[in-house]
C-alpha cells in the first residue's frame, strides 16, 4: 500500500495558513494574537473558539474540541485523514505524493468507481452520435457547455449496451450489477438498467461518479430513474450539483435546492452555480447537514402547490434541528405550474435572483405562518394555545442560541405569553439534542501534571526552546514514562522548530498520539508566557528531569546482579554512581 510521504504532511500543516482554513468555514475575528468563533463544534452564545496562527491549532475551551487544520477538516466536513490532507492540498494547489506502492491505497469501492466512470464516459460518447437526444437538450436549451460541465450522456437502446462497451468479463460484470448498472430479469438474466434515456451522472463531494439519473426523451413512464441504493449511493446522503457548484464557486454564499436534474442544471447555465437537488426525495437531515457543511445560508425552492408545501414542511422539519446561529434558510414557493427550469428561462437570472430576495419567506415565518394556518388562529385564546402547543416542541428541537430566542420571541408576540413562561416550559418529545461526536470533555487540571508533562507542554507551546541545549542519546530509551516522546520531540524541534499543528500530525500514528492530544487541551504555566522566565523555567525542567531519568536508571541497575551487565551498562552505572557522589556533595 502506498503512503503520503511524512514530510509532505509535515510541510503542508506548516504552510497551510489555519486561518483561513478554518476562516474559509467559520467566520472568525481578531483577537489578540488569536481569532475567536462560536465553536462551530458545540452550540454557544459566547465564543470560546481560538485559533492560533502561531501554533497552528485549534481550541474550544467551552467543549475541548481541538487540533490542527488537518483535524479540523476532518471534524468539520466529516473528512478521512486522506481526504482531509487532499482537500487542504487541493487548496493550497499542490498535488499529493505518494511513495512505497505503485498504485493508491485503494478502497474497497475503486473498482466500483472506476466503472462508473467507464459508464459515464460510454453515455457521453453516445450522447455525441445520437442526433435524437442532441434534439432533445437543444429543445430544452442546455448548451454544450452545460452538458459538458455535468456530463450528461445517453444511454442507447438495447440490453447489453454496456456490457459489450466495457468488454465486460465476468469481474466487470460483477462491479456494474453492484453498482447498480444491471438490472436483473426473472431468469437471472441481467440487461441494462437504463435504456434510451438522458444520462445524469450523480458525484460525489471529490467528483468522483456514484449514481445516475436518467430521463426519458419521450412521454414514457417511469419520466425519471435513478440508480438504487448500492454501497456507493445512499439517495438521502446525497445532493446533485455539490460537486459542480462547489467546483465553480468553492464555498458558494448560499445553496439553492430544487427538486429536478433539469432544474440544477438550468439554473446552472444561467449563472446561478449553486443550485443543488435533493433527487427526487424529501429532504433529509443528512442533506440538510451536507449542505451546511459547504454554506451557511440555504434557500429552498418549491411548487407552490399543496405538493410543495408539504414537502416544504419536511424540509423545516429536517432543518430546524440543525440551525445553529450564523446558518440560515429561506423559502420559497413558485408560482403555479413553474419550476426554477421553466422560470429561469422564462426570466432569466437577474429576475429569479430578484425573486428569491422577494418571495424567499424565513424559516420562522413561514413555521409561524404554516402552524397558524394549521391552529386556524383566529386570536382567540383556544387557537393560540392550539399554535402554541404545534410551535413550541419543534422551536425546543433547534440549537440552543440567539437565532432559538428570535423564534421564541416571535411565538411569544403572536399567542401573547411572556417568553420567559416559553423558555422554561418543559421539552416535550422533540428530539433530544444529539451531542458532537468529535468533542471530549475539556481537561483542567493542568496544576497537577507531572514536570515530564509541564516540559513537553512547554515545548509544543513554544518550540524554539528545543534548540536550548543538547538532548541526553539515553533518554531515547528511558524508562521514565513519557521521556522517550520528549526526547523524540527535542530530536524533531532542534532541527527545525515545527508548529504545534505540524507536531501534531508528526505523531497521529505514534504510540504517543493519545498523550500528547491530551496535553494540548492544557495550558502551559502562565507566567512562562514571560520569555524571562521561560528560558530558566525550561532549565529548571531539564535538570530535574535529567535527575529523575539517572537515579530511576541507577535503580533498575543496582537492583540486577553485577554479573549480568553488560560493559556499557557497567561503566553507565559508575558513571551514575559518581554523578550522584558529586551531587552530595555539592
Ligand atoms: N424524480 C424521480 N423519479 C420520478 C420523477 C421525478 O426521481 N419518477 C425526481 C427527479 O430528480 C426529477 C425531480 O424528481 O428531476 C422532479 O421531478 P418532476 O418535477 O416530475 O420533473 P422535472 O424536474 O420538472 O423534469 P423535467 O423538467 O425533465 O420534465
Ligand atoms: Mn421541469
Amino acid at each position: 500500500m502506498s503512503r503520503i510521504p511524512q514530510n509532505f504532511i509535515d510541510d503542508l500543516v506548516a504552510r497551510a495558513d489555519i486561518v483561513e482554513v478554518i476562516g474559509s468555514r467559520v467566520p472568525l475575528k481578531k483577537k489578540g494574537r488569536e481569532y475567536a468563533a462560536c465553536c462551530p463544534f458545540h452550540h454557544e452564545k459566547s465564543p470560546s473558539f481560538f485559533v492560533s496562527p502561531d501554533k497552528q491549532f485549534y481550541h474550544c475551551f467551552g467543549c475541548g474540541a481541538h487540533g490542527t487544520a488537518l483535524g479540523f477538516l476532518m471534524a468539520f466536513e466529516r473528512l478521512d485523514f486522506v481526504e482531509a490532507v487532499e482537500t487542504l492540498a487541493g487548496q493550497m494547489g499542490l498535488e499529493v505524493p505518494r511513495e512505497g506502492g505503485d498504485a493508491p491505497t485503494e478502497s474497497p469501492h475503486a473498482p466500483l468507481f472506476a466503472v462508473l466512470e467507464d459508464c459515464a464516459r460510454f453515455y457521453q460518447a453516445q450522447l455525441r452520435r445520437t442526433p435524437v437526444a442532441i434534439d432533445y437538450l437543444k429543445r430544452r436549451g442546455v448548451s454544450g457547455d452545460t452538458a459538458a460541465t455535468f456530463g450528461l450522456g445517453h444511454a442507447p437502446a438495447g440490453f447489453d449496451t454496456l456490457l459489450t462497451a466495457l468488454h465486460a468479463d465476468s469481474t466487470t460484470v460483477d462491479q456494474l450489477k453492484r453498482a447498480g448498472m444491471l438490472s436483473e430479469g426473472e431468469r437471472g438474466g441481467l440487461y441494462d438498467r437504463f435504456r434510451e434515456r438522458i444520462m445524469f451522472p450523480i458525484r460525489d463531494r471529490r467528483g468522483r461518479v456514484i449514481a445516475f439519473g436518467g430521463r426519458v426523451l419521450g412521454d414514457e413512464k417511469p419520466k425519471y430513474l435513478n440508480s438504487p441504493e448500492t454501497p456507493l449511493f445512499h439517495k438521502g446522503h446525497e445532493l446533485y450539483g455539490l460537486y459542480e457548484a462547489r467546483k465553480a464557486l468553492g464555498r458558494p454564499d448560499r445553496l439553492i435546492v430544487v427538486e429536478g436534474y433539469m432544474d440544477v442544471v438550468m439554473l446552472a447555465q444561467h449563472g446561478l452555480r449553486e443550485a443543488v437537488a435533493t433527487l427526487g426525495t424529501a429532504v433529509t437531515r443528512e442533506q440538510v447537514d451536507l449542505m451546511f457543511r459547504h454554506t451557511a445560508q440555504v434557500v429552498f425552492c418549491f411548487d407552490g402547490d399543496e405538493a410543495g408545501r408539504r414537502a416544504a414542511w419536511r424540509a423545516l422539519e429536517s432543518t430546524l434541528p440543525q440551525l445553529r446561529d450564523g446558518l440560515d434558510a429561506r423559502f420559497m414557493f413558485l408560482p403555479d405550474g413553474e419550476d426554477p427550469d421553466s422560470l429561469v428561462r422564462k426570466e432569466g437570472a437577474e429576475a429569479f435572483r430578484a425573486r428569491i430576495s422577494r418571495d424567499a419567506l424565513s424559516f420562522d415565518a413561514f413555521l409561524l405562518g404554516e402552524l397558524a394556518k394549521q391552529a386556524q388562529d383566529d386570536g382567540s385564546p383556544a387557537s393560540r394555545a392550539r399554535l402554541k402547543s404545534l410551535a413550541l416542541p419543534m422551536i425546543q428541537g433547534m440549537p440552543n442560541g440567539v437565532l432559538k430566542d428570535l423564534v421564541l420571541d416571535a411565538l411569544a408576540g403572536r399567542v401573547g405569553v411572556p417568553v420567559d413562561r416559553l423558555r422554561d416550559e418543559p421539552r416535550g418529545a422533540g428530539e433530544a439534542r444529539r451531542a458532537p461526536a468529535t468533542v471530549a470533555p475539556a481537561n483542567t487540571e493542568a496544576g497537577r501534571s507531572t514536570v515530564l508533562r509541564q516540559a513537553i507542554l512547554l515545548l509544543l507551546h513554544h518550540p524554539e526552546l528545543a534548540g536550548l541545549r543538547p538532548c541526553p542519546p539515553e533518554w531515547a530509551e528511558s524508562p521514565v514514562p513519557g521521556l522517550p516522546l520528549l526526547s523524540q520531540l527535542l530530536h524533531l524541534l532542534s532541527a527545525r522548530p515545527v508548529s504545534m499543528g505540524v507536531i501534531l500530525e508528526r505523531f497521529r500514528d505514534s504510540p504517543h498520539a493519545q498523550a500528547l492530544d491530551a496535553l494540548t487541551r492544557l495550558r502551559p504555566p502562565r507566567d512562562s508566557e514571560d520569555e524571562a522566565i521561560r528560558v530558566p523555567m525550561w532549565h529548571a525542567m531539564l535538570e530535574h528531569i535529567s535527575d529523575m531519568h539517572n537515579r530511576k536508571r541507577l535503580h533498575d541497575l543496582t537492583n540486577r546482579p553485577l554479573s549480568e551487565l553488560q560493559a556499557t551498562e557497567r561503566s553507565e552505572l559508575i558513571r551514575l554512581q559518581n554523578l550522584r557522589l558529586t551531587k552530595g556533595r555539592k
